[in-house]
């Protein structure tokens, strides 16, 4: 595994296997009550330019229960937000901590901060990626149908860090990726041009109804993502049918599940039905950010 978890495209099909193993791993011994202070003594560093339930309390419990220390570093308290260059905070961040999680805006800005730290980086959120979701998906994926491999997995919405990380971890692990979004708002370049790698694999159409035929996984996301509140209403009327709801439901496979990144919006993306049927799928899929987190955590910092 690279020294960073920066994007999806950073790990090879071995590399996810092993922190799903291992992640698989944590969550028994967590749930057996059996420690595992791996990194006792060291300390991550957590940078937030955005607001965060899911990721700041997950990677905040899990360095404690390894053993370890977290600081969480809002970017309005930092000299970042008041213009210190990333450049400098990574250098003067590098000589205190042993690692840093970041969620931004911009994929530069992790590239860079991982750049000049001289320590690991993990992404955590840009507008590009969201990795560690990704990694918990597959994980949660993985616990309910026993492998990836073969697997469909159906993308309904805007193409936005969420599917780029989907399409390129979804294809790496030998799944088929279908993606149904409107077509001013396709996934990523990048993610387009990785799935060419994958010829027959890989379904991006504006069709709802052709994406989720025969699929194992139901997967949605926020119509507008954060940093696009100004687009919201908008995007509403954009995305209106890029939902899944019991008619979509029906199109998949009988024991199909849903996954949602949340927080979702009941009603937009996916109806309250749906996501009430599908709960323990989602929650278990939120309890794995932990889970998987952790093996990110052993894998980069010991
Ligand atoms: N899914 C996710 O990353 O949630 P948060 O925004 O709450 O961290
Ligand atoms: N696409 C969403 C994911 C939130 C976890 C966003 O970027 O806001």
């Amino acid at each position: 595994m690279k020294r960073s978890l920066l994007k999806m495209a950073d790990l090879s099909k071995a590399d996810i296997d092993d922190l799903l193993n291992l992640a698989e791993q944590l969550k028994y011994e967590r749930k057996n009550g059996i420690a595992h202070p791996y990194l006792a003594g060291k300390t991550l560093g957590m940078i937030f330019q955005k607001s965060s339930t899911r990721t700041r309390v997950s990677f905040e419990v899990g360095m404690y229960q390894l053993g370890g220390y977290a600081l969480f570093l809002s970017a309005r308290d930092l000299q970042i937000g008041r213009g210190e260059p990333v450049e400098d905070t990574a250098r003067v961040l590098g000589r205190y901590v042993d690692a840093i999680m970041i969620r931004t805006f911009s994929q530069k800005e992790v590239e860079d901060l991982a750049k000049y730290s001289g320590v690991p980086v993990i992404n955590g959120l840009t507008d590009y990626e969201h990795p560690c979701q990704v990694l918990a998906d597959l994980m949660t994926i993985r616990e309910y149908k026993g492998t990836l491999e073969g697997l469909k997995l159906c993308f309904i919405g805007d193409g936005n860090n969420v599917a780029n990380s989907l399409i390129v971890g979804g294809l790496t692990v030998g799944m088929t990726v279908a993606v149904a979004c409107p077509k001013n708002h396709l996934p990523h370049p990048d993610a387009l041009e990785f799935a060419k790698n994958y010829p027959g694999k890989f379904i991006l159409t504006e069709d709802v109804r052709e994406a989720a035929k025969d699929s194992d996984v139901l997967y949605t996301d926020v119509w507008a993502s954060m940093g696009m509140e100004d687009e919201a209403e908008q995007r509403r009327k954009e995305f209106q049918g890029y939902q899944i709801n019991a008619e979509i439901e029906a199109l998949a496979k009988p024991d199909a599940i849903v996954q949602h990144c949340l927080p979702a919006h009941r009603e937009e993306e996916i109806t309250t039905d749906v996501f009430e049927r599908h709960a323990n799928e989602i929650f278990d899929e939120a309890e794995n950010r932990l889970h998987i987190q952790k093996a990110i955590l052993v894998k980069l910092m010991s």
